[in-house]
């Protein structure tokens, strides 16, 4: 099966198959577990995938955030680390690159995306302001509630099916938000919230159309467009192989211009730019630039380090050079692909189009039987950890939660599982591995019966919440 799907692979590439662009210089030991050990961890952490020790985990795709593994070239800028409190070195390095890539003028260093979301939504959101985006994210759209705004998805409505094979399925509706501007009024509209690639809606790219015309429509209302940029190196490797005009354009070109179109971003550098820790925010507008590195010595840390070591920016300013190079994007979304491929091959239920950072296992599919308040898609997560010692992550109605008005559970079309690949860590045996394992769950399908939670945090309640099986 593996020989088959690489073969079909190269042939629609139409070329002769690569490899990823680095070899390994260091390795950490996984521990492989027994079934019951598996099953006692399981049970102490509440069924709940986020609450197991990693120590119990063979192959952790939980997320592919932080869990990148770093060059030679950032290890060494470790070493160089400048750990002034005020001015270091490696934040103006971290400037340059941030300028020279994703073109923004002023920068503000956050020691994640979720600091970098909440500076920004409490310097451009009043109370009772609404938010469009294209698709919520977890702590992206918390903030703005936080912070009194009303959330509203104006994705394109193909985002919501899992099946809908749209290449741009991460594209706003520019119909949705004109209506939404029409009737909460643009003053009331502080941004439209863009995510390139889409997390909740499995990885899913945003054309450069899309976002043109997105920024005419927002000039004509004079309404901001900010990006999370969390993935949007992904996101231009879908643009270049995807949409016309693009295919001899530069990742780093794609992304430079897409930003452009853009008036600031907030980035959790743990995913795309190749940090264990460590994001930022950057704008161009100077009076808003004046707020926010107010802010952030309030909530962060000084402005010159927003949370992070000196030499924690030096490896970040190195990781953006590395993650907009074509062969690493190409092998990254590569490497997810591959898995994907060889689940499509078995029949198995997953998002399509491939994404650019995870395989999105469709839980609704998965498991007909069971009723999405018997929360299929953490059932899934907890049967996989249990057949192999896989860690995955729910992103269905446990992740989607309540309704802050109402206090009732949102209910997502999208009931999925995510199995998470970490940039430059796990090889293509590994992959068949993962694949092989959610075979099996999917074979033994039918003997799923679900799951009831026993405790709900309050904030972000997929982290910590706690479940039974029935
Ligand atoms: N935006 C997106 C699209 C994200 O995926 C994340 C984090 C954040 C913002 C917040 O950044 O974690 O650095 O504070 N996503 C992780 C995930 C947690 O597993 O998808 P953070």
């Amino acid at each position: 099966m593996t020989r088959m799907s690489l073969h079909t692979m190269g042939q629609q590439r139409g070329r002769r198959s690569w490899a990823e662009p680095w070899k390994i210089k260091m390795v950490e030991p996984l521990k492989v577990t027994t079934r019951e050990e598996r099953e006692t961890a399981l049970t102490e952490a509440g069924y709940n995938t986020f609450l197991l020790r990693s120590d119990d985990v063979y192959i952790d795709l939980l997320t592919d955030s932080g869990t990148s593994a770093m060059s030679d070239r950032q290890w060494a800028g470790m070493m160089l680390g400048d750990e002034a409190y005020a001015g270091s070195r490696n934040y103006y390095h971290l400037e340059d690159a941030v300028r020279r890539h994703y073109g923004y003028r002023f920068l503000v260093p956050t020691h994640q995306g979720r600091g970098a979301e909440h500076l920004i939504s409490q310097t451009l959101i009043k109370p009772g302001d609404h938010v469009p985006g294209n698709m919520y994210f977890t702590t992206t759209r918390l903030h703005q509630e936080l912070a009194g705004a009303t959330f509203h998805d104006v994705i394109i409505d193909a985002a919501h099916d899992p099946q809908d094979p749209n290449p741009f399925k991460g594209n706003v509706d520019l119909g949705k938000l004109a209506a939404l501007i029409a009737d909460a009024g643009a003053d009331r509209i502080p941004y439209v919230s863009l995510a390139g690639t889409v997390n909740m809606a499995g990885g899913q790219p945003v054309s450069m159309a899309n976002v043109r015309d997105l920024r005419a429509l927002c000039d004509r209302h004079g309404i901001r467009v900010l990006l999370d940029a969390t993935r949007m190196v992904e996101n231009a490797l879908f643009i270049q192989e995807r949409e016309p005009g693009y295919a001899d354009r530069s990742i780093a070109e794609i992304l430079h211009e897409f930003c452009s179109y853009t008036d600031g971003a907030w980035m959790s550098a743990k995913k795309d730019n190749l940090v264990n820790i460590g994001g930022w925010l950057a704008v161009n507008d100077e009076s808003v630039f004046e707020e926010l590195r107010n802010l952030v010595v309030v909530y962060e840390g000084l402005h010159t380090y927003g949370g992070m070591a000196g030499r924690d920016m030096e490896a970040l300013a190195i990781g953006i050079e590395e993650s907009v190079q074509d062969e690493h994007v190409r092998s990254r979304v590569g490497q997810v692909r591959y898995l994907g491929e060889l689940l499509t091959e078995w029949d198995i239920p997953i998002v399509q189009p491939i994404g650019g950072h995870a395989i999105f296992l469709d839980a609704r599919r998965f498991y007909p039987h069971l009723a999405q308040d018997l929360f299929p898609a953490q059932t899934l997560a907890a049967e996989l950890y249990l057949d192999s010692g896989i860690r995955s992550m729910e992103r269905g109605i446990a992740s989607a939660g309540r309704n802050p008005e109402t206090g009732e559970n949102y209910h997502p079309k999208l009931e999925l599982t995510r199995l998470t690949i970490p940039r430059r860590v796990y090889t293509q045996a590994h992959m068949d591995v993962v694949a092989e394992s959610v075979k099996a769950c999917y074979d033994a399908r039918d003997t799923a019966r679900g799951l009831r939670m026993v405790y709900e945090p309050r904030y972000l309640r997929f982290f910590q919440a706690r479940f039974e099986p029935l």
